[in-house]
């Protein structure tokens, strides 16, 4: 994937390759920032206002302040997309506690650093249509999970585990033999016709995908229940997919090899993708 074509950092709008932060950045040193990801399907930015609020949580948990240009996100959201040319894609967003000698301590007086970023990717993805396998791997990630944080190395070794083993994603066991989440998506569940997610508190990232499409379920009266569940549950189920942006629903056909049914996208989680799509674009 080549970078992107524009990126906005801290008032700018700069050719990809030109966008840089100094080394000092914290988030370099020390993975110090807070990121969103949001979907643009057919130019609408999806979930937008979930996503945004979500960011603020996640700055007012690690104590980050981006002052008064909180207020121009949204405006800066649509220029990177915009100026990227990008219909579908995703539009990047992550703030820093800024540039600062480095001390593990919040570096007095510093400004936040703040990049905005977007690239194309075919929405809603064709992985949709046809599923993903995931494999299991052990949770080994700190016990915020509820901050949407830079700091990702458990993730980016659990993607890298999934990638040499072909399959889309990795799901975290944690200790106790419960699924968390995916390492970059909300892991889900079917028996019976009743759904079964992990509830949203500090062990799992509150997914914005997760959440409408629990709005969803709940106007189509599908039986729901948040607890956790374990790998041989998930491996038994009758479907299972993940949520995220950039994912939205997509069916995940096996667990470590193990088909789930059919081995086949399930049907309730094609109609659940179908609605979702359709929740937003029909304000396309
Ligand atoms: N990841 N859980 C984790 C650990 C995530 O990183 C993500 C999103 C989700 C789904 O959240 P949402 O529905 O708000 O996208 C759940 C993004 C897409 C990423 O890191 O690229």
């Amino acid at each position: 994937m080549s970078l992107p074509h524009t990126i906005y950092i801290n008032g700018q709008y700069l050719d990809g390759a030109d966008a840089l932060v100094s080394v000092m950045d914290r988030a370099f040193l020390f993975g110090d920032g807070i990121y969103e990801v949001i979907a643009v399907c057919q130019n609408t930015l999806v979930d937008e206002d979930g996503h945004l609020q979500r960011l603020d949580r996640s700055l007012a948990q690690v104590q980050i302040d981006l002052g008064t240009r909180r207020k121009a996100l949204g405006f800066l959201l649509r220029q990177v997309v915009r100026r990227n040319r990008i219909i579908d894609g995703l539009v990047y967003l992550q703030v820093t506690r800024g540039t600062a000698a480095r001390d593990f301590h919040f570096p007095p007086n510093t400004v936040a650093n703040l990049m905005i970023a977007a690239w194309a990717k075919q929405l809603p993805p064709p992985s949709g249509k046809t599923g993903i396998k995931v494999i299991t791997v052990d949770e080994i990630r700190w016990q915020r999970r509820d901050i949407k944080s830079t700091s990702m190395l458990a993730q980016v070794l659990a993607k890298q585990k999934a990638a040499e083993h072909n399959v889309g994603e990795a799901w975290q066991v944690d200790t106790d033999g419960t699924i968390t989440e995916g390492a970059s998506s909300n892991a889900w569940i079917i028996k019976d016709g009743t759904l079964i997610t992990r509830p949203a508190n500090h062990q799992i990232l509150k997914g914005i995908t997760r959440m409408s499409v629990r709005a969803i379920i709940e106007n189509h009266q599908i039986p729901l229940v948040e607890r956790s569940f374990t790998r041989e549950e998930a491996r038994a189920a009758d479907e299972a997919f993940i949520t995220g942006a950039g994912a939205f629903i997509t069916p995940v056909t096996h667990i470590d090899d193990t088909p789930i049914g059919t081995g086949k996208p399930g049907p309730l989680t094609a109609k659940l993708r179908d609605a979702y799509i359709d929740s937003f674009s029909a304000h396309a």
